[in-house]
């Protein structure tokens, strides 16, 4: 039996903190459910004390999604602990999910607090918010520029308290992948209680390594990751649920565990999102991306006509896409003009393919791309068929 990790999705909350990402209720609680078919363990619905659409949503998910566990977001303070309680309400199976910064720049300039005094405030929040729910999870914000020995302490302290998830934020995503793996080591190493919580890891990826740092923390021992559909996030966004879980997939022999994620609805989910959001994802955007499963330089064409596992890691039905496709254009070879052609109903050979292809190629080295309409005008030009 391998080990599971944890999918924490977060796209309601951190992914909705995108600039020009705000859902509406109706479709927030449409992502919930597509959420909950993908089968991500934990949906963070929201921050319930934030605003009154977003103290809405949370209850209606609440009450309409029966598996996944729904969880609220709540500062270290009582007011919002009370208010992701009362929106939880209706949850079969919630969590409140409290949070305070550790970083000696947070604590001195947003916070104005001592170490002290904000790891009393972490264990007060905790053991305030198990009145409500013994699934509580504790974020030290700022985690990964916080002093290692304070961390520890920290960590050690709200585990203590009972929280039962301790997440280890890269707020800023300035974090490098060896520098997480020191860090998750040193949490299972030192902090004598680590046993009694599952380590969480939530990456951002202002300098692109969110998914890097996020596979790294898994690999020294993190079992819950915190993502985000497309990863959409606080600038420069969240790690994208579906860069790790088909790394985790695909790469079992590294990482040996798995999740319980239905990567047949991965595809499906990318789009709703982008439907939701009007956030667009980039073409070549890893899983997800238009280009991701085509092919354009005439080597590969042929490559993957011949067998597809040449230039493809994962069959585009495992994340739900119908299929590769092959892009007639500059870059392209014969195999695979032949093969389009085959698939249009014509079958030239001999010279007459010659002449086609030439003619192609004059085109194709005018324009991005060769599309089937003008294929077939090409055809008829050159073998003159009405
Ligand atoms: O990035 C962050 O630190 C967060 C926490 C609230 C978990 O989003
Ligand atoms: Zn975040």
């Amino acid at each position: 039996m391998k080990d599971k990790v944890y999918i924490f999705d977060t796209t309601l909350r951190d992914g909705e903190q995108s600039p020009g990402a705000s859902m509406g209720i109706n479709e927030k609680l449409k992502v919930a459910l597509q959420l909950e078919k993908l089968g991500v363990d934990i949906i963070e619905a929201g921050f319930a004390v934030s605003s009154p659409v977003q103290f809405d949503a949370i209850q209606l998910i609440a009450q309409e999604v029966k598996n996944a566990v729904i969880a609220s977001l709540a500062r270290a303070v009582e007011k919002d602990i009370d208010a992701a309680a009362q929106a939880l309400k209706y949850a079969q199976r919630k969590r409140i999910h409290t949070f305070i910064a550790t970083s000696p720049i947070h604590r001195e300039f947003k916070l104005k607090k001592t170490k002290e005094e904000i790891l009393k405030q972490a264990v007060y929040a905790i053991q305030y918010a198990k009145q409500y729910t013994d699934d509580v999870e504790f974020s030290a914000e700022d985690a990964t520029r916080t002093e290692l020995d304070y961390l520890v302490e920290v960590v050690t302290a709200a585990i203590d308290a009972g929280a039962k998830t301790i997440n280890i934020p890269d707020t800023v995503g300035y974090t490098v992948p060896s520098e997480f793996t020191k860090i998750i080591r040193t949490l299972k190493e030192k902090v004598p209680n680590i046993n009694q919580a599952v380590l969480s890891v939530h990456c951002h990826n202002d300098l692109g390594l969110a998914v890097a740092n996020s596979l790294a923390a898994i690999e020294a021992g993190a079992r819950q990751v915190e993502v985000s559909v497309n990863g959409i996030g606080e600038r420069a966004g969240n790690a994208a649920m579906e860069e790790i879980v088909m790394a985790l997939e695909l790469r079992k022999d590294i990482f040996g565990v798995e999740t319980g994620i239905v990567t047949q609805e991965i595809y499906k989910t990318s789009r709703l999102i982008v439907s939701v959001t009007g956030i667009q994802v980039q073409p070549n955007k890893a899983i997800v991306g238009k280009n991701a499963f085509s092919h354009e330089a005439g080597i590969h064409q042929d490559g993957v006509l011949k067998e597809r596992r040449t230039y493809e890691i994962m069959k585009p039905e495992q994340i739900g896409r119908t299929h590769s496709e092959i892009v007639l254009g500059r870059h392209s070879g014969k195999h695979g003009l032949q093969a389009r052609l085959k698939e249009l109903g014509y079958t030239i050979q001999g010279d007459d393919f010659e002449k086609v292809f030439q003619k192609f190629t004059e085109v194709a080295d005018k324009k991005k791309a060769v599309y089937d309409d003008e294929l077939i005008a090409i055809v008829s030009e050159c073998l003159s068929i009405d």
